[in-house]
């Protein structure tokens, strides 16, 4: 069989609300400026002695199987998208692998921040096409609060990211399916938005227990108008690549899936492409940007909700640190 769909999908989020008062209190910022700046209203962070990157990757797994009419012994491949793995190596795919129960199955990582899920999706797609792997677990899952600076210092990064998990379960099928994937990169402006530790950059003389305690390079690092001024050309660029690579316009899109970076971005694309509000999922006001967890967060969420019908063609767009973005077009 040629092509992949994607026969289940799940999510899951930590009950643990953080809201824009919240954050009022242990820094200076209001909840107008995030929400008007953002459009964020709450997010998720974990208790870290609970929930682990792959422990929630392991609910989202069961909700995708459970809607696939699919058991764990089916899935042959896993394909994990993450920035914040549980531990700096291994990655978080073998640890997923190993809470299902399946030992032997092949599992990698894929790190490219925000694009992660719909990268994991196409590498997904290539082996399914290619006949190697059959039943492919396709993971986006971010634990991010425990590496924000949740202090005034740290506010113009802290009051956006979230935690959470979303799984699809890809397989083989006579007829698409995924449509098409496209994916980019552009290096030079990887330290717009980056974590630099623990990094292999450093010399081994600046790796003395005084500089490591020194923990402000491991928090995350944005240039925010930079990103939001590539994030906007980027992410119609890549929609737009998709829709010709089918010979299809803005009109066919059933429903846009962006990466949910931030309101303001959806918005703009959605003005500058005039769809209407049918055409365009957002929840990022209820869970904040969950990087790589934040596209099958919300395709799951919009399946559930019925915004995801047969013959329907979604369109699910990402752009993140690196810089990388990417798009997949999709016929359910
Ligand atoms: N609360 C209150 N004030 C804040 C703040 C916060 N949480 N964060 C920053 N500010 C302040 C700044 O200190 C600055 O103050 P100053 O003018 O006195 O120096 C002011 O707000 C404006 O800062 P600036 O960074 O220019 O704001 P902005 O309008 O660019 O908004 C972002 C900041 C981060 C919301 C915006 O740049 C953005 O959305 N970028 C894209 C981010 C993104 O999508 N990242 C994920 C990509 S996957």
């Amino acid at each position: 069989m040629p092509y992949s769909r994607i026969a289940g999908l799940g999510h899951y989020v930590p009950d643990n609300v953080i809201t824009n008062e919240y954050l009022t209190s242990v820094m200076d910022t209001t909840n107008d400026w995030i929400i008007e700046r953002t459009g964020i209203r709450e997010r998720r962070w974990v208790d870290p002695t609970k929930d682990t990157v792959a422990g929630m990757a392991a609910k989202a797994t069961r909700m995708a199987l459970q809607r696939a009419h699919m058991t764990e012994k089916d899935i042959d491949f896993i394909v994990f998208a993450t920035i914040t793995p549980d531990y700096f190596f291994p990655g978080s795919g073998v640890l997923l692998q190993r809470e299902l129960g399946l030992e032997g199955i092949a599992a990698m990582d894929i790190r490219n921040a925000c694009s992660g899920f719909i990268y994991a999706l196409s590498t997904a797609d290539q082996f399914i096409k290619s006949g190697m792997y059959k039943n492919v677990l396709v993971i986006g899952a971010e634990i991010q609060s425990t590496a924000l600076d949740v202090t005034t210092r740290g506010r113009n990064v802290s009051v956006i990211f979230g935690d959470g998990a979303g799984a699809a379960v890809l397989v083989p099928s006579e007829k698409p399916g995924l449509l098409s994937t496209h994916l980019h990169s552009d290096g030079r402006f990887a330290e717009e938005l980056y974590v630099k530790d623990p990094g292999s950059s450093r010399p081994r003389e600046e790796r003395q227990p005084e500089q490591i305690l020194d923990t402000t390079t491991y928090k995350v690092v944005m240039n925010g108008n930079q990103v939001f001024k590539h994030a906007v050309v980027r992410f119609m660029e890549v929609i737009n690549e998709a829709l010709k690579a089918n010979h299809m316009s803005k009109e066919d899109i059933s429903l846009l899936v962006p990466h949910q970076a931030n309101l303001r971005i959806s918005q703009f694309i959605q003005e500058k492409m005039a769809l209407r509000d049918d055409q365009v999922y957002n929840n990022i006001m209820r869970y904040g940007n969950t990087t790589a967890a934040s596209i099958p967060i919300a395709l799951s969420e919009a399946w559930a909700e019925g915004r995801v019908k047969e013959n329907d063609v979604i369109c699910l767009a990402a752009f993140g640190s690196g810089f990388t973005w990417a798009s997949a077009l999709i016929r359910w």
